[in-house]
């Protein structure tokens, strides 16, 4: 079976990679012509780990190849999988569609033979009935040879293991109109299912829906403890024994629970948002505004460590008496606040939004970075594989190439990203390097005694500042 992935950014093109080496013959089409040169040279134009070794592997054996012309995937394969962005639309919540559509009609043009088209990117409800329509109508028009279905087959890897969870996932999730259509996809993924993975058949709605409640399920979970670090940053108590007991409760489950800094990325921000606009375009204004206020939550995180910037500065740097947490309320910084940042160096520990990638959308990290630089710190900015993605957003940040230039001289250091390079530190060297021992942990994954016992001021989200 020949099979074609339309885009071939994190998500089309581990599948490609992926597909080959489940030993398909694979064609990744995509727009930019830099991109498939680059590809094509078997150089992965972002970082995902295991992918490049997969991608060199089988540029090398012939059995990947990437192009720019739909005539060539159209004429030549049997299923293509459309794995194009669905980005949030500038100034409004809901997806933008633009790609996916775009695809779909150019395939439909293209395609001249029998094929199934395979959607695999998150889109709003109602999508795959409306393209199946779409792709209809315009082979009709143009008259073209071969019978072309269309399936929903959404797509559940994360970056960083995206290689493991697209050879061996948790379930298979298909949407199709046809038996046939069941089968062709039965076959694709014939060695996951021979290893018992759950196959769930079902229509286009379900299929598309299940993906983004997912989706919003995670983010809830990560906004509800999150919810509870503003409690225990108040009252005191610890927010990591607490998602660790409720967690042993198996209907609750400990992973998604790690409190800190929050959730960003280019897929849980935006897909609780478009849910919310697709639910209001249907009239169904309040069956998802619970996620409105789960969104406000993960925001409020951020403006948290800015908050808790400016405390621990102004007693380290100029002080003043250690004021009282204000429970989490967080705000962006007034001019006092301003004040004790301005100068103040600040070294900060990971961009990305979260470790093993190199992707900056939306990242909690860059914006808390940007934010403080804003007010007049002084940021110096350490990721191991984001500080390019991130320079190319924010350029006036001072980027560096190791941990150890970010945190010379610094008067502060925030964890903002779980680097394990960064769970690993001696807080005794670090010590020697930064101007004042002072530590931020936004993503609690530092022990405070051992911080403290080095000679450190200690903060974490999800804890009280004070005792
Ligand atoms: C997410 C989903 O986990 C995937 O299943 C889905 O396929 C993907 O979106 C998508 O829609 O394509 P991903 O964006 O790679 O995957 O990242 P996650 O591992 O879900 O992490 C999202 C954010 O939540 C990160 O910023 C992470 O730091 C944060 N997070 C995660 C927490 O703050 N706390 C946690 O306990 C877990």
């Amino acid at each position: 079976m020949k099979l074609s992935v339309i885009g071939t950014g994190y998500l089309g093109a581990t599948h490609a990679a992926c597909m080959a080496e489940l030993g398909f013959e694979v064609v990744g089409l995509d727009i930019d012509p830099a991109k498939v040169e680059a590809l094509s040279r078997g150089e992965l134009p972002f970082h995902e780990p295991g992918l490049p070794e997969l991608l060199i592997k089988h540029v090398a054996s012939g059995r990947l190849r990437f192009t720019t012309s739909y005539a060539e995937v159209g004429a030549w394969a049997d299923v293509h999988f459309i794995g194009v962005g669905t980005p949030q639309r500038p100034g409004e919540s809901a997806a933008d569609m633009r790609y996916v559509d775009a695809a779909a009609v150019s395939l439909a043009e293209h395609i001249s033979r029998d094929a199934l088209i395979v959607g695999k990117s998150t889109v709003p409800v109602g999508t795959a009935e409306r393209l199946a329509t779409l792709i209809a109508d315009t082979r009709d028009a143009a008259g073209l040879p071969g019978a072309v279905e269309l399936a929903w087959n959404p797509e559940f890897l994360r970056e960083g293991f995206a290689v493991k969870d697209t050879l061996t996932p948790d379930r298979l999730v298909v949407g199709v109109t046809s038996a046939q259509a069941e089968d062709v996809l039965r076959e694709v993924y014939a060695q996951a299912l021979a290893a018992g993975t759950p196959w769930i058949a079902t229509d286009y709605a379900t299929a598309e829906l299940v993906k983004v409640a997912a989706n919003a399920f995670l983010a809830t979970k990560i906004s509800f403890i999150n919810a509870f670090s503003e409690i225990t940053e108040q009252v005191g108590g610890d927010i990591g024994t607490l998602a660790d007991a409720i967690g042993h409760d198996p209907r609750i489950g400990r992973r998604f629970l790690n409190a800190g800094v929050g959730f960003g990325g280019g897929c849980l921000p935006k897909d609780i948002r478009a849910l919310q606009a697709r639910v209001s375009e249907l009239g169904l204004d309040r069956t998802m505004r619970f996620l409105a206020e789960m969104d406000d939550i993960n925001l409020r995180r951020r403006d948290r460590v800015v908050d808790l910037a400016v405390q621990v500065l102004s007693h380290t740097l100029h002080g003043a008496p250690r004021r009282a947490p204000n429970g989490g309320a967080g705000h962006t910084p007034d001019p006092v606040s301003v004040q004790v940042l301005n100068g103040a160096r600040i070294a900060i520990l990971g961009v990305t939004f979260k470790p093993d990638s190199d992707d900056v959308r939306d990242s909690p990290a860059l914006d808390v970075a940007n934010r403080l630089y804003t007010a007049g710190a002084d940021v110096a900015v350490y990721d191991p594989k984001g500080n390019a993605n991130a320079a190319a957003r924010f350029p006036r940040l001072d980027y560096v190439n190791t941990c150890e230039a970010a945190l010379q001289g610094a008067d502060l250091v925030i964890l903002l990203t779980e680097w394990d390079e960064f769970k690993a530190l001696d807080p005794t060297h670090v010590a020697t390097l930064m101007a004042r021992p002072t530590i931020i942990d936004a993503r609690n994954v530092l022990d405070p005694s051992t911080w403290r016992q080095a000679g450190f001021t200690h903060a974490a989200l999800g804890h009280r500042y004070i005792d």
